[in-house]
This record gives structure tokens, sequence and C-alpha cells, in this order.
């Protein structure tokens, strides 16, 4: 009597351990990216491409030259450490020769500008002044829609 060899299940799941590895090799072959660096493990053409980007944040310092007031203004508060930008939105290019070319984001409709930073959160320091249930007595007024810079002025935020 013959019946199929009782190594033959062994024969195949070693055909099936063979096939997947040659099949992993191939996707591997296409997935990778050709600037592959696989000794600092990036994507060599990745900094090109990055560095091909316009530039559109322009920094504290270039604001300072035509928004001299507000410069002096916040870098005597609490907010003196922000980026301008931060809440303006990038403005390398919103002027040309003194004269405004682009509008900048002064966005006096919302909270969430503010509770982006400020927003009551676990893993913020305990210390970082923020809106939260304990201050609830300052801020009844929000919950009835009285936004933040009703009280608050951004340059200068004590109240
Ligand atoms: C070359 C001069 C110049 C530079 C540099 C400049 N601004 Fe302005 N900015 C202006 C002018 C001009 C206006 C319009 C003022 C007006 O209408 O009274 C303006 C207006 C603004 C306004 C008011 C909103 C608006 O659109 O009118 C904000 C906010 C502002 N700039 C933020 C910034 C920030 C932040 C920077 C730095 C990233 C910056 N600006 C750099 C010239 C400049
Ligand atoms: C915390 C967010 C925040 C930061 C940081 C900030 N601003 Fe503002 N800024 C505002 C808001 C909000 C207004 C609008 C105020 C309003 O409507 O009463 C404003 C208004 C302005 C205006 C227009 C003033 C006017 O009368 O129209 C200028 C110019 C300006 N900011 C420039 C700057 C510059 C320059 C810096 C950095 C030195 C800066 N801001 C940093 C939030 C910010
Ligand atoms: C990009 C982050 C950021 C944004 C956006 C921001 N803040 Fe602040 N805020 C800070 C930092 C940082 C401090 C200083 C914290 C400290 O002193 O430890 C601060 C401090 C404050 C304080 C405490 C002032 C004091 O004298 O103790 C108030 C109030 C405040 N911010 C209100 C606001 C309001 C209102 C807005 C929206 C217009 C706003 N902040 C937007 C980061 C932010
Ligand atoms: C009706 C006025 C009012 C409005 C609207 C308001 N605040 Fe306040 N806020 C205050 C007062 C008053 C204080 C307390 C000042 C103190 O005790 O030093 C305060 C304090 C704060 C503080 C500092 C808390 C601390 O621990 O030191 C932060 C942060 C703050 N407000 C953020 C906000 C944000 C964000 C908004 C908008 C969502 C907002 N506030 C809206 C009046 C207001």
């Amino acid at each position: 009597m013959s019946g199929p060899s009782p190594r033959t299940h062994l024969y195949l799941l070693g055909a099936v351990l063979v096939i997947g590895f040659i099949g992993f090799l191939a996707v591997k072959e296409i997935a990778i990216p050709a600037s592959w660096n696989y000794e600092d493990w990036y994507r060599e053409d990745s900094l090109k491409d990055i560095a091909s980007l316009a530039v559109v944040y322009g920094g504290n310092e270039s604001c300072q030259t035509c928004h001299a007031d507000e410069h002096e203004e916040i870098i005597e508060f609490k907010h003196q450490t922000l980026s301008c930008e931060s809440c303006h939105g990038p403005l390398i290019d919103h002027a040309q020769d003194g004269k405004k070319i682009a509008a900048a984001k002064v966005d006096d409709s919302t909270t969430w500008q503010c509770m982006n930073c400020h927003e009551k959160l676990v893993n913020r320091p305990p210390d970082f002044p923020q809106f939260s249930v304990a201050r609830i007595e300052e801020h009844k007024e929000v919950a009835k829609g009285v936004l933040c810079l009703a009280c608050h002025n951004p340059h200068d935020p004590a109240p």
C-alpha cells in the first residue's frame, strides 16, 4: 500500500515558508525608497524635499521692524516667550515695502486660539496657567458665549 509520505506536510510547510520569504523580499524591494540610508535609517531625498519647501514663517525678529509697539508690549508680559506667528499664522510675506500685501490672521471670533495652549489638561505642568474648573468664578461668562478677548489682551494676557 502506498500513500502520501508522512513527510509530505513538512515539505509543503517548507515550500510555503520559502515562497513567503521570497514574497517578503520582493515587496521589501519595491517598498523601500531608492535613497534609503541604511546606516542612519532615513530617506536621504527627504532632506532635499524639505529644503525645497517655501519658507512661510518670518520669526519674531522680522515682525519687530514694522510692529515695534506690539513687540515691546508682548516682551513685557507673560506671553513674552510666544512666537507672534503661533497666533497670527505664517506671515513671512504679508508685507512688502512697508505695505500690507496679505492679511494677517487676527482671529477674535473663537476661544480656540487660546484654548489650544490653555485648556486644562492633566499632562500640562500644574503651575502652567490653565483655564480650569478651579477658576470657574472668573470664567462663568465664557459659558454664556463671552470670548476670552473680552477680558484678556492677547499681548498682555493678565486680566
Ligand atoms: C515690512 C513691514 C511689516 C512686517 C515685516 C510685518 N508686518 Fe504686519 N503689518 C504691516 C502693515 C503695513 C500692516 C497694516 C497696518 C494697518 O493697516 O494699519 C500690518 C498688519 C498686521 C496685523 C494686523 C492685521 C492685518 O492684517 O492688518 C498683524 C496681526 C500683523 N501685521 C502681524 C505681523 C507679524 C506677526 C509679523 C511678523 C511675522 C509682521 N506682521 C511683519 C507691516 C509689516
Ligand atoms: C496669544 C496670541 C497672540 C500672540 C502671541 C501675538 N498676538 Fe498679535 N494679536 C492677537 C489677537 C487675538 C489680536 C486681535 C486683538 C483684538 O481683536 O482685540 C492681535 C492683534 C495684533 C495686531 C493688530 C492690532 C490692531 O489694532 O489691529 C498686530 C499688529 C499684532 N497683533 C502683532 C503682533 C506681533 C508683532 C506679535 C509678536 C511680537 C503678536 N502680535 C503676538 C493675538 C496674538
Ligand atoms: C502658544 C501658546 C499660547 C497661546 C496660543 C496662548 N497662551 Fe496664554 N500663556 C502662554 C504661556 C507660555 C504663558 C506663561 C505661562 C507661565 O508664566 O508659566 C501664558 C500666560 C497666560 C496668562 C497668565 C497671565 C498672568 O499674568 O499670569 C493668561 C491669562 C493667558 N495666558 C491668556 C491667554 C489668552 C486669553 C489667549 C488667547 C488670546 C492665550 N493666552 C493664548 C501660552 C499661550
Ligand atoms: C469675564 C471675563 C473673562 C473671560 C471672558 C475670560 N477670562 Fe480668563 N480670567 C479672568 C479673570 C478675572 C481671571 C483671574 C485673574 C486672577 O485671579 O489673577 C482670569 C484668569 C485666567 C487665566 C489664569 C489662570 C491662573 O491659573 O492663573 C487663564 C489661563 C485664563 N483666564 C484664560 C482664559 C481663556 C482661555 C478664556 C477664553 C476661553 C478666558 N480666560 C476668558 C476673566 C476672564
